[in-house]
């Protein structure tokens, strides 16, 4: 593919970032003055080599220009140029195959009859290109997209994903992610949310960066309802990190990449298009440490994966497991119960350590649990946990693992399906 990019990096590595820190973090205006939005910045507050006759406010906006509550979100980017210049000869399509030919669009892509049985896929090998042209898709509904990509490369385009947001989990590997925002720390552990529409360019810094990815086609995600645990349970808002504005002001030729529909559209333009001086508002960006996910345990009844949910979206949500102490009460069960899903979709990604209900779980792997079969715990992993509770007493479950629970069944991509482990769903009989 043919792209233009010739800007500076925005950070030199994810450890020389700073943040403000809110799930919906008001005025970062970077230093500019204004009284509120839709009031362009006091010229005199203007960063140097900012022309205040070219400064122009331009909204990102969810759930449309119309208030309601839990919908309605508005990001109010100050730019320091002034509006779109393009011209139709500098607008092309560009076929799927030469972006990203294994990122399948849910909405688009149709759901296919398959049979109803646990699976299992390998972790991915690490293959030469950037974190879009190597992303998999491996299940799709209406209401999301479920894939992984292990990138070496730097996206050689920004991108605009006009179709979803975009949820990252890091495996494994560092990196950069620049958005017009700012840039965020892509660094092991951490989930970056990019609302759907926001410019962003993805930068590794490590051989190989391996991320889970989500994409979410509904409105944007809210932190779950807490209720009777209070507004801190789970993590606090001041846990969700927030970039700085960073611009870039220099001339130059550059791609930017819309992808609409599962559709790819190149913009060209001649200057960096991170031109945001200051932004305002409560849509943003923002990165979240698996680390500060505080899980509600009980020590004597196996709490359900719902309290585990960290990022609900519309149809389906995502959830953390993280370290634990484990059950110790009398005919506790140190492990999940056997269960039916009648109406979810289950999806697991193992990001660390040995995932308490299986008798292994390889960092990268994933499984997918359809709805309609009984499944519970490995005979194995049962008894390895009976085991040391009788020889330890109480211990911390270790490790950490994303699940995505879908309330529509997914569709397994064709990819997915040639990478599967046959012979997982034969498993629970050894
Ligand atoms: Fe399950």
């Amino acid at each position: 593919m043919d792209t233009k990019y010739s800007g500076q990096r925005q950070a030199k590595n994810a450890s020389d970032i700073t943040y403000v820190t809110g799930w919906c973090y008001q005025n970062q205006l970077n230093g500019l003055r204004t009284g509120a939005p839709h009031v362009l910045p006091d010229p005199n507050s203007l960063p140097p080599g900012v022309d205040p006759a070219a400064v122009r406010e331009q909204e990102l906006t969810r759930g449309g220009f119309v208030p309601s509550p839990g919908r309605h979100a508005t990001a109010y980017l100050y730019r320091a140029r002034q509006g779109p210049r393009w011209t139709r000869d500098g607008i092309r399509t560009i076929a799927n195959d030469d972006v990203a030919p294994h990122w399948l669009n849910g909405r688009t892509e149709g759901a296919r009859p398959q049979a109803s049985m646990p699976r299992k896929y390998p972790r991915l090998s690490a293959s030469k290109g950037d974190a879009v042209s190597n992303l998999r898709t491996l299940f799709h509904n209406q209401d999301t997209a479920i894939g992984v990509t292990v990138c070496t490369d730097p996206m050689p385009y920004f991108l605009r994903n006009a179709d979803g947001d975009d949820l990252f989990f890091v495996h494994d590997g560092e990196g950069v992610i620049e958005t017009e925002f700012g840039p965020l720390g892509l660094e092991r552990g951490y989930y970056v949310w990019i609302p759907r529409g926001t410019l962003y360019r993805i930068v590794p810094d490590s051989p190989q960066l391996y991320m889970f990815h989500i994409e979410n086609y509904g409105e944007r995600f809210q932190k779950p309802d807490t209720g009777i645990t209070g507004d801190a349970a789970l993590y606090y808002h001041r846990n969700i990190q927030v970039p700085t504005a960073c611009y870039d002001l220099s001339d130059g030729a550059y791609t930017v990449l819309v992808k609409q529909a599962g559709a790819f559209t190149a913009y060209e333009f001649d200057h960096h298009p991170c031109d945001v001086i200051g932004w305002d508002g409560d849509l943003a960006p923002f990165r979240f440490n698996a680390e500060d996910f505080k899980p509600i345990t009980s020590w004597r009844a196996h709490i359900p994966p719902s309290a585990y949910c960290t990022f609900l979206g519309d149809g389906f949500e995502v959830c953390t497991f993280a370290p634990r102490p484990v059950e110790t009460g009398e005919r506790s069960l140190p492990v999940p119960f056997d269960h039916i899903n009648h109406d979810r979709d289950e999806v697991i990604f193992f990001h660390e350590g040995l995932f308490f209900s299986k008798d292994k779980s390889e960092a990268g792997a994933m499984t997918f649990h359809a709805r309609g079969f009984s499944h519970g715990p490995h005979e194995n992993a049962l008894q390895r946990a009976l085991d040391r509770r009788d020889a330890e007493g109480g211990y911390m479950l270790d490790g950490y693992a994303v699940m995505v629970e879908t309330n529509l069944p997914l569709t397994v991509s064709p990819w997915a399906e040639s990478v599967e482990e046959t012979d997982y769903p034969n498993s629970w009989r050894r």
